[in-house]
């Protein structure tokens, strides 16, 4: 059982809070982890009762929680745990009435608001002493909009809360695959030892989504894809890939390699950015057989931004582990499938013993994400047969679903309780936000100076040409997606 607890929720009857946030803390209630005394509360600039607050927490467990029934013992507790604060954070008077008291017991800050009002929050919870030895805060990225942004926003942060108070979540990060890297690499030496470039041939990190913008056109406008998805959640798989072993398992130790690998990061260049980097946004087409709209019809989106909603990018890494293996990260939005995997692709044999007409395909490793989390490793073996010698690639195929029910847990889930435990080795530390802001920086500078162009892909496609042309130059391809 957890340690009590006062989760205080800014951003209370949001998406966040009521999507994800609320149906997970609900999962620990139904296991028991809970303990009677830890409390919930709603914090919002609506007019609400402690009564109207649970409604709106019901109503979200109904539609967000599929085995949700208020006659269950767990929502009986549940519902008494929780509570609400109306709040105008630029009010003092609100501010004083805060009810939430100072008190001893672990306090959990959950900022599930826009990250423009982090740092008042974070300055009003100071100045109002509310903070104590045992608070934490709790923050969603983006973590400002680039190196400066976020300097300040953490400056902010850290003037209340030490570093080892501060939450900043990537939700990959909790996700079973994304974890699951740490146990392949560091529990299994067979992989650890050719995990370099004396093996590796190059590394491919793709994550699609087959919907578009949706209903945060005027959010992505100002974003786009490398902000949204490569500065954090790409950038984070890639430390887990290709980092050193970490002395322990402990959040130090961890971000400590994971901030080598972002310092090691070749920059892009004048030239290497046009020749290694693709921007485009998505135009009409099909998207899982119905008709979609391109970007610039989105609502919310400006059609004089030049706002990307796909990346791919070719990048080294400066040290010696990796010289000469590059990295090809792949984002996008409203692409053919929602599908992240990481694609290891080995070295070919140095020297074909079988007959010339017999090829010998190159190894490959495939860690899924989503969906069908699992790994998959491709090997050649020998077609059964009485004459010759032929080579077929057969898959050694682990699908993480057949061990374990991990459908029914969401990423935020391990998240919260992490927070609440005071463990942040699934968190990004300040100077890790810091290193790859100031990669990023280069990039989006050098796409302005150097005029690379925005192209185009059809919806429900892998992307632009030049995304293929990237690998192709190299004659490599993308894995796109299928199992096989
Ligand atoms: C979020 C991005 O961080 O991640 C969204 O802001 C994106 O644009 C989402 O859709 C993808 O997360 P997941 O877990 O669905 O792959």
């Amino acid at each position: 059982m957890l340690d009590t607890f006062d989760l205080v929720l800014f951003g209370g009857t949001g998406d966040l809070s009521t999507r994800k946030l609320i149906p997970a803390l609900y999962r620990q209630e139904t296991v028991l982890s809970l303990n009677d005394d830890s409390q919930i509360i709603g914090v919002g600039t609506k007019d609400l009762t402690d009564d109207d607050y649970i409604k709106v927490i019901e109503n979200s467990l109904e539609q967000f929680y599929p085995a949700f029934n208020r006659e269950d013992d767990s929502w009986k507790r549940f519902s008494k745990r929780v509570r609400y604060n109306k709040l105008d954070i630029n009010s003092d008077e609100d501010w004083t009435n805060f009810v939430k008291t100072k008190t001893d017991r672990v306090t959990v800050f959950y900022l599930a608001i826009p990250p423009s009002l982090y740092k008042l929050i974070s300055k009003k919870l100071k100045e109002h002493q509310l903070i104590t030895k045992n608070s934490r805060i709790v923050v969603e990225k983006p973590i400002g909009t680039d190196q400066k942004t976020a300097k300040d926003i953490n400056k902010h942060l850290s003037s209340g809360f030490n570093e080892d108070q501060i939450y900043r979540i990537d939700h990959y990060l909790g996700k079973e695959a994304v974890q699951n890297l740490l146990a392949l690499r560091f529990a299994n030496t067979i992989f650890e030892q050719s995990w370099s470039n004396s093996a590796i041939d190059h590394i491919q990190i793709s994550v699609a989504e087959d919907l578009g913008v949706e209903d945060r056109g005027g959010y992505y406008d100002k974003t786009g894809a490398l902000k949204d998805m490569v500065q954090n959640h790409l950038l984070q798989i890639l430390c887990l890939i290709a980092m050193e072993p970490p002395v322990s398992i402990s959040s130090e130790s961890v971000r400590d390699e994971k901030l080598k690998v972002l310092k090691s990061l070749a920059n892009f260049n004048e030239t290497s950015i046009v020749t290694d980097s693709v921007r485009a946004t998505y135009s009409e087409g099909l998207s899982k057989g119905e008709a979609a709209c391109s970007y610039q019809d989105e609502e919310g989106v400006d059609i004089d931004n030049r706002t990307e909603t796909f990346v791919a990018l070719k990048v080294m890494i400066n040290n010696w582990r990796w010289s000469g293996v590059p990295f090809y990260l792949r984002t996008g939005k409203r692409m053919k499938s929602k599908t992240s995997e990481i694609t290891v692709k080995y070295k070919n044999v140095p020297h074909n013993i079988f007959s010339e007409n017999s090829k010998v395909p190159s190894n490959q490793l495939v860690l899924r994400i989503h969906p069908d989390e699992g790994i998959d490793l491709k090997l050649n073996t020998k077609e059964p047969g009485v004459t010759g010698f032929d080579l077929e690639e057969l898959p050694l195929d682990l699908n993480l679903d057949d061990y374990y029910e991990i459908g029914h847990q969401d990423c935020y889930e391990r998240l919260l309780l992490d927070v609440i435990k005071g463990n942040p080795a699934l968190f990004v530390r300040k100077d890790e936000v810091d290193a790859s802001w100031q990669w990023i920086d280069n990039i989006i500078n050098l796409w302005e100076s150097q005029d690379v162009p925005m192209e185009e892909y059809n919806s429900g496609t892998w992307g632009p040409v030049n995304s293929d042309l990237l690998l192709k130059r190299d004659f490599r391809t993308w894995k796109n997606g299928s199992k096989k």
